[in-house]
């Protein structure tokens, strides 16, 4: 899939002040650090269009970005950030949850996993709720660049492990490395596929 155009349109806290839910949408979800925002960059071939930041907590609100005029991607907060107050952590979980509640819209959520870490219990809780509320999701390990590839082959593998205790089926996968844009056709495709049986 070509990208023509990209543009932010809207950063708000509220999922009622989100655009008209009327063109189909991609949302990036994930531990504050794991490359949202950078992925963002990498799919739209746009540098800074999205901020990023090496210390956690960048993004603190649900960001649309117009793509071809015809689709939006969704960069969210991350969820898990110590260091942000308790009360600000529960807000980023409800705006969050409301988020992905009520935008109707929303073709496939994006849960992004750094490939170096082991699964952690949030990003299974998570998972786990997307599941029972029948939200679509497709997982995306990031950062690829980081590991050799054998290690590589490992995280995959005990991913789809674990994942694979928990489900019968694996939620499609992904490979990614924002630095040395990896993964983008893979993903650019699955979106293609998705806006297209959906219709
Ligand atoms: P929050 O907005 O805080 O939730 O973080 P985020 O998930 O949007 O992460 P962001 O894209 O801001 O990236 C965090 C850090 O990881 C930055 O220093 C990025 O340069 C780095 N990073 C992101 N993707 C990659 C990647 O594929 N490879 C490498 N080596 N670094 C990456
Ligand atoms: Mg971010």
């Amino acid at each position: 899939m070509l990208i023509k155009s990209a543009e932010f349109i809207i950063s708000n806290t509220d999922y009622t002040r989100c655009p008209q839910p009327d063109k189909p949408e991609f949302a990036f979800i994930g531990r504050s650090n794991v490359g949202k925002s950078s992925l963002i960059n990498m799919l739209l071939e746009r540098k800074s269009l999205a901020k990023t930041s090496v210390k956690p907590g960048k993004t603190q609100t649900i960001n649309h970005f117009l793509v071809n005029n015809a689709w939006y991607l969704v960069d969210l907060p991350g969820y898990g950030y110590a260091s942000v107050s308790k009360s600000a952590r529960f807000s980023f979980g409800k705006m969050i949850d409301e988020y992905l509640k009520n935008r109707i819209n929303l073709t496939c959520t994006f849960v992004l996993l750094d490939v170096r870490q082991k699964p952690q219990p949030i990003d299974l809780d998570f998972i786990t709720w997307a599941g029972t509320g029948e939200l679509p999701i497709a997982l995306i390990l990031t950062k690829a660049d980081k590991l050799k590839s054998n290690e590589l082959a490992r995280s995959v593998k005990l991913y789809e492990d674990t994942l694979l205790k928990m489900w019968e089926e694996l939620p499609p996968m992904f490979l990614t490395s924002a630095e040395k844009k990896v993964g983008r056709d893979e993903v650019l495709n699955f979106m293609d596929t998705a806006m297209k049986s959906r219709g």
